[in-house]
């Protein structure tokens, strides 16, 4: 504000109010200052919404991690490899490089990105809470896949150990044995070879199973499962040209009312990626009826669907 009236009182000092400029000549006048007016500390992801996305197979972005949350993208998937006692991350063990692991793509980034949105500062003494990724939404998680492409029960324990660092700072969501949960910054899902049974034997419980979607019962709630997956070719089929049929739609709403009467979001993978109509139909019949998140390769293209 005062910095604001000095510029006004510089113009009409020499002599520019009868030119006073406009709003946007003045917003380009104070850009170019780079006054830390116009900064502050949590504005890392100032602006973006985040929305129901899943980021698939997101190492495989131009920047992983960073793209996704630059389209607000609330959930990102990353493939990972024991070999020795490393996880790398890719799609299959010819895409590794010793430079991609799961800690240098996702661990690191991620401590780096929630410190800065948890300055210390004389304003946030008294704060307990723990400020999530998305600026705009600060209580919003960031959903983190980790689909074990390696042998579950081997991969499982060098996963929960990477994972120290944040669980050590209270940024991962953890559901006590008696099922009370406190949200966190991150919600962390075992899904690809993750071990049902290691997950359950966790307590308390800071990585979460993803759960069979179509094979749903009574063993999941959300303190297991906050999400649930299906192949949506096998489950549903649909290839989005022309219409779906009753069958089709039955076998959506079926298995998203099976989620949600558990408290778990549902979602389908596997959608079809083109014609791009036939995959925004397939898009927009999943979201009208009920479907949490969606699956996406092309995440700008999904962000329009919000
Ligand atoms: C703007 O200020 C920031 C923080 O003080 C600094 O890191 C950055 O280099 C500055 N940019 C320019 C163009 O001066
Ligand atoms: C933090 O709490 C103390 C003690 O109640 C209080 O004096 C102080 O003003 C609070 N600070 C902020 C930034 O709220
Ligand atoms: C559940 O367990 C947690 C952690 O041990 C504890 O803080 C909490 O008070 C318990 N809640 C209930 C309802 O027992
Ligand atoms: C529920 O499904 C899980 C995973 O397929 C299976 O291990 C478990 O035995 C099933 N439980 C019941 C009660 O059917
Ligand atoms: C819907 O289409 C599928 C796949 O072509 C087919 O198996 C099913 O019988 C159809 N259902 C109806 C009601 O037409």
């Amino acid at each position: 504000m005062l910095f604001v009236l000095c510029l006004v009182t510089i113009a009409s000092l020499v002599g520019l109010s009868s030119q006073r400029p406009g709003v946007l000549d003045e917003i380009s006048m104070l850009e170019a200052t780079n006054s830390t007016l116009l900064r502050y500390p949590t504005d890392f992801t100032q602006n973006i919404v985040p929305k129901a996305i899943h980021s698939h197979n997101d190492y495989w972005r131009d920047v992983p991690l960073l793209t996704a949350l630059s389209f607000g993208v609330a959930s990102v998937e990353a493939d990972v490899w024991l070999v020795g006692e490393t996880l790398y991350v890719g799609h299959e063990m010819a895409a590794l490089t010793t430079d991609r692991t799961f800690d240098s793509l996702y661990i690191q980034p991620l401590l780096s990105i929630i410190a800065g949105q948890n300055p210390k500062s004389q304003f946030t003494v008294n704060q307990s809470s723990i400020n999530g990724v998305f600026d705009t939404s600060s209580t919003t998680p960031l959903q983190l896949l980790v689909d074990m492409k390696t042998d579950g029960p081997s991969t499982l324990p060098f996963v929960l150990s990477a994972l120290q660092p944040l669980r050590e700072r209270g940024y991962l969501t953890t559901c006590a044995s008696n099922g009370t949960c406190t949200l966190g910054p991150l919600v962390v899902v075992g899904t690809g070879n993750t071990p049902l049974a290691g997950i359950q034997a966790l307590s308390p419980r800071d990585v979460f199973f993803d759960a069979p979607l179509i094979a749903l019962n009574s063993t999941f709630d959300i303190t297991l499962s906050p999400i649930a997956s299906t192949d949506y070719e096998v489950a549903v089929g649909w290839s989005g040209i022309g219409n779906i049929n009753g069958t089709q739609l039955a076998a959506i709403q079926k298995y998203v009312a099976d989620a949600h009467a558990l408290g778990i979001r549902a979602r389908f993978w596997d959608t079809p990626g083109w014609p791009i109509h036939a995959r925004n139909n397939v898009w927009q019949t999943l979201i009208d009826n009920g479907a949490d998140w969606l699956n996406a390769d092309d995440l700008e293209a999904a962000a329009t669907m919000f």
